[in-house]
């Protein structure tokens, strides 16, 4: 995915820190950044931002959205119960490459409490080249829908 596309990002008081580094790095790559909070490190609840970003990347409003918590478990699990949203939690560059080539994902959580910045930095330059290989895949995606009704 190229320059000029619009990111949704969002992020707890324990992702506030590894989100603001992000968005930098977003930006410098040439991506349009939709913040959508939090803007400090004061405590707040992940699943307020989860709706946000989800909601923007089920509207079209944004090509893919970003997500940051402690562990990005619990966003990915907000974030999943909106329908057309596809989050993955990824810990490393070969789950995130799958995650976009096999599931499509159009959402990736961090863990801001277990991954150096330059590594997140890495999984979210993979999640955003990596393309959707289709095919076989697209049945199964398209499944993941059908399954459940949404
Ligand atoms: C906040 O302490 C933490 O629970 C949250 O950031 C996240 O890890 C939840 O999944």
């Amino acid at each position: 995915m190229s320059g000029q596309k619009i990111i949704a990002v969002g992020a707890d008081h324990a992702g506030f820190d590894l989100k603001q580094a992000l968005c930098g790095f977003l930006e410098q790559q040439g991506y349009e950044v939709k913040d959508l909070g939090t803007h400090s490190t004061e405590s707040t609840d992940y699943p307020d931002y989860a709706g946000q970003v989800a909601r923007a990347v089920a509207a079209g409003e944004a090509e893919r959205g970003l997500l940051v918590c402690g562990t990005g478990i619990g966003m990915a699990m907000a974030a999943n119960r909106f329908a057309g949203v596809r989050a993955a939690n990824c810990f490393d560059t070969y789950a995130c490459a799958m995650a976009r080539a096999h599931n499509d994902a159009n959402v990736l959580t961090l863990a801001a409490r277990m991954l150096a910045q330059p590594y997140a930095e890495e999984i979210l330059r993979v999640f955003l080249d990596t393309a959707f290989e289709g095919g076989r895949h697209q049945r199964r995606v398209d499944k993941m829908d059908s399954v459940t009704g949404g």
